[in-house]
């Protein structure tokens, strides 16, 4: 069975959109030695390891560690998996989760040792949905897994203190090693300190790091994404050949052959030769929803900048936009066809879903009706999807398409490694630094300051 992913550009190039808003051969061409160049620079910033996301899936000794940690967790027969986290702590295993798990996951589990624990996952401070997630999940039947790469952020470490009160309140000290896992930066000189080290020094936790080199939002397959994964009995295995294939794919530079750097060729030129300073993630499957989610952080906090990488004022960036398909079509896409065409809509499609749903032959009496009958549920979302592609071509707006071929751990692998590898070269592009975030650090020490910490 094939399993890659395909990217169709087709529909976002001037033969299909004109040249006001499509992309034109000639624009592709002139950007192949700038893309060259990016390349050159990329992989020998992943050589020197500057940046290390694209081999984490070569760290078999890591993924060791987290099975192994997961299975010994695992037998304690927990009911709740809760993580703790928040951006690029937390995207990752949802995104992971809303795709590989049952729709209704919480709902099914079942309660008992050889079942797979509910999920949740708290990456906000909404005090009543953190209130009922602690009156759901008492600390008795539930793992807590702490993730901050920094170790200090101020909304994981409140949730942190009130798990901790909760554990030892209703369990003791002595427990808090068997609820609760952390996810840290490492422990070297160069790394820069966690709160998180000390608390799982007092108290013997179990702890994971998350590779220096490695940004929150490029870290879903380091065990910031992998040891929840594994809890819930994900395959990681799959996921890891779906990241080889795809770095395999990437290794390139040439336009024609390399999938991610095509489309971030295609973003580039869309946002600045087209005015396209938006790009909508639409899914067309619900699972693939959350998905759109993490492209929408990785895409905002990479590349949304006020400095160049030469030091001049860019504000640079595209805003990412989430949508799904076909509910959205009720909503967005009357705004996305006539509204202003400042838009590359990009698709994320499932060629096979895996469930068919028939429609019965029944309401033989209306015969409005009849083109439903006997058809399926699943040609009708694919009606639909083509429907509005087409129709969007119509309308001159420019659709790059991501295709898989089914939904499973190893296509999704294949997707989260391409973006990543498109937004690294996307920032090269753009000519900002697509691996920092000095926006968000700057609005993390002014909260903190208002809650009247020093220093
Ligand atoms: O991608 C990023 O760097 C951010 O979104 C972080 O993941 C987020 O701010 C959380 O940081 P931390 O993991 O240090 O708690």
């Amino acid at each position: 069975m094939k399993l890659d992913i395909r990217i169709d550009v087709s529909r976002a190039k001037s033969s299909a959109v004109g040249s006001e808003h499509g992309i034109t051969p000639g624009e592709l061409r002139d950007l192949q030695p700038r893309v060259d160049e990016a390349h050159a620079i990329l992989q020998r910033q992943r050589a020197e390891g500057e940046y290390g996301f694209w081999d984490l899936y070569k760290q078999a000794d890591v993924i060791e560690q987290v099975n192994a940690a997961a299975s010994r967790f695992s037998e304690k027969g927990y009911e709740n998996l809760v993580v703790l986290g928040i951006g690029g702590s937390s995207l990752g295993i949802i995104a992971l989760g809303t795709a590989l798990l049952s729709p209704f996951h919480n709902l099914l589990t079942k309660r008992g040792r050889k079942s797979l624990p509910r999920l949740f996952v708290m990456d906000n401070i909404d005090p009543v949905v953190f209130r009922e997630m602690m009156r759901i999940c008492p600390p008795k039947k539930t793992l807590y897994n702490v993730i901050s790469k920094s170790g200090g952020t101020a909304e994981t470490m409140s949730q942190l203190m009130i798990i901790t009160g909760e554990i030892e309140k209703k369990l003791g000290p002595g427990a808090m090693k068997d609820h609760v896992v952390v996810t840290t930066n490492p422990r070297s000189p160069e790394a820069p300190a966690s709160l998180l080290h000390p608390v799982a020094d007092e108290y013997g936790l179990t702890e994971f790091a998350v590779p220096l080199n490695v940004g929150g939002r490029f870290s879903v397959f380091s065990p910031v994404g992998m040891f929840p994964a594994a809890m819930l009995g994900m395959d990681i295995h799959a996921m890891m050949e779906g990241c080889a294939a795809m770095d395999q794919r990437c290794s390139s530079a040439d336009l024609k052959e390399n999938p991610a750097y095509l489309r971030a060729a295609f973003q580039y030129l869309a946002a600045t030769n087209k005015g396209k300073v938006m790009s909508v993630m639409l899914t067309y499957a619900n699972g693939l929803y959350s998905v759109a989610d993490w492209y929408r952080q990785l895409w905002a906090e990479s590349l949304g900048k006020r400095y160049s990488l030469d030091g001049e004022e860019v504000f640079a960036g595209q805003t990412p936009i989430k949508a799904l398909g076909a509910t959205d079509q009720h909503s967005q896409i009357q705004l996305y066809r006539e509204g202003p065409n400042d838009k590359l809509i990009n698709t994320l499609e499932v060629k096979k879903f895996a469930k068919t749903v028939p429609i019965p032959n029944v309401l033989a009496s209306i015969d409005k009706l009849s083109y439903l009958r006997g058809a399926t549920m699943n040609r009708l979302m694919a009606a639909e999807l083509q429907g509005t592609i087409d129709a969007l071509k119509l309308s001159q707006r420019p659709v790059a398409r991501i295709i898989l071929p089914r939904v499973n751990a190893h296509t999704v692998a294949q997707v989260l490694y391409m973006l990543e590898v498109e937004t690294a070269m996307a920032g090269r592009l753009f000519n900002v630094n697509a691996f920092d975030q000095p926006g968000v650090e700057e609005g993390k020490r002014i909260a903190r300051k208002l809650m009247g910490a020093e220093g």
